[in-house]
């Protein structure tokens, strides 16, 4: 449990120009090489040319109330407490709902659960046991959707945390938690993994969890990867996979499970190979599991199509385009130290 005073939070821009500024001198201490273009990039989407919905997303975390709050990162749940009295539906719910739809989590801020579309501390609970203690270490989660796991990550030790992801408004999330925990050391970067310089080597510990196979060229997202760890460092990797020996990779015709923006399926012998020929080291597979419409659902919370409605209604084991029902892999491996 750490305990936190807020961060004053007076008019939306401000606020911005504070946070791109927080972050610029946060990535000076621990990913130099990635400071001009994280501030280049940051700037320019959210001064310069910002997205069409910053400024609900924007009232929705300065509506959140101003009262000192302690965060529990320890759990399944990301929980935020306070002593103060809350009309919790007025101005905790009310301000959460305009950052809709919740996709990773779960979280708590002050009694108000978000039952988010993933159970995200499953995933979690699958990979934590086998990977390095994270105790200060350098960590970057690339594709961190909202942070949930960026929280774990600082809860577990991390020296410092930065999650990259392209969608803003997981930034926004990430602001409402980060408005009362902002002693911890969880930064988020509204970039992609690709726009940032080659050879950064600035990274303890690289999570590339659900990213891989929205990737075109994933080999090139492994090398990616590599190149931001520091020699020694460890990479997780966790992404959709399908039955078969090393020479199978399933490349879908169009859709895959309703996503438009899906490439390479392989089997994990093939997953391990990309992995090896890219440099890695000491590859191991940690787990295997097939999601299921427990750990991803429509909620409250995210009220559009989920699982249930990707698979085919007799066939559960397939998708509805036919594919093989969402199958995940975990892998663990190393950058050599030379
Ligand atoms: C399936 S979600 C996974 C979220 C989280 N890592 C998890 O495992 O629960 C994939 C995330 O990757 C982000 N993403 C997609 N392409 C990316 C890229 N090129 N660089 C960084 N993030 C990316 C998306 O915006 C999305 O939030």
């Amino acid at each position: 449990m750490v305990s936190l005073l807020q961060l004053s939070f007076s008019g939306g821009d401000t606020v911005i120009a504070e946070y791109c500024d927080a972050l610029s001198d946060a990535l000076s201490d621990f990913a130099p090489a990635w400071r001009e273009s994280v501030d280049g990039l940051s700037r320019q989407r959210l001064i310069k040319s910002p997205h069409g919905d910053m400024p609900r997303w924007q009232a929705g975390v300065e509506a959140l109330p101003d009262v000192a709050a302690r965060v529990n990162a320890d759990r399944g749940c990301v929980t935020l407490t306070s002593a103060a009295p809350l009309d919790v539906v007025s101005q905790v719910a009310a301000p959460l709902r305009q950052l809709m739809p919740w996709r990773k989590g779960p979280f708590d801020f002050f009694g108000v659960h978000i039952d988010t579309e993933w159970r995200s501390d499953w995933k979690w609970d699958r990979i934590a046991p086998h990977i390095s203690d994270l105790s200060g270490r350098t960590v970057l989660d690339v594709g961190c959707g909202s942070a949930y796991h960026c929280w774990r990550m600082a809860a577990a030790g991390a020296h410092a945390v930065l999650g990259v992801d392209p969608t803003l408004l997981y930034l926004f999330q990430y602001l409402a938690v980060r408005r009362y925990a902002a002693q911890l050391p969880v930064w988020f970067a509204p970039v992609r993994m690709e726009e940032m310089p080659t050879g950064a080597s600035s990274f303890d510990t690289v999570f590339s969890m659900g990213v891989l196979y929205h990737r075109r060229s994933p080999l090139d997202h492994l090398l990616e990867l590599f190149s931001a760890l520091k020699p020694g460092g460890e990479l997780v990797l966790e992404t959709l996979v399908v039955d078969g020996d090393v020479q199978t990779v399933l490349m879908p015709e169009d859709r895959y499970a309703s996503m438009r923006n899906v490439y390479f399926l392989p089997s994990v012998a093939m997953l391990e190979r990309w992995l090896l020929r890219c440099g890695f080291i000491d590859v191991r597979t940690i787990d295997v599991s097939l999601t299921t419409t427990d750990e991803q659902r429509a909620t409250n919370w995210m009220t559009f199509q989920s699982l249930s409605d990707f698979l085919c209604e007799d066939n559960p084991q397939l998708t509805v385009e036919g594919y093989p029902a969402p199958c995940r892999a975990a892998l663990i491996a190393r950058r050599p130290l030379r």
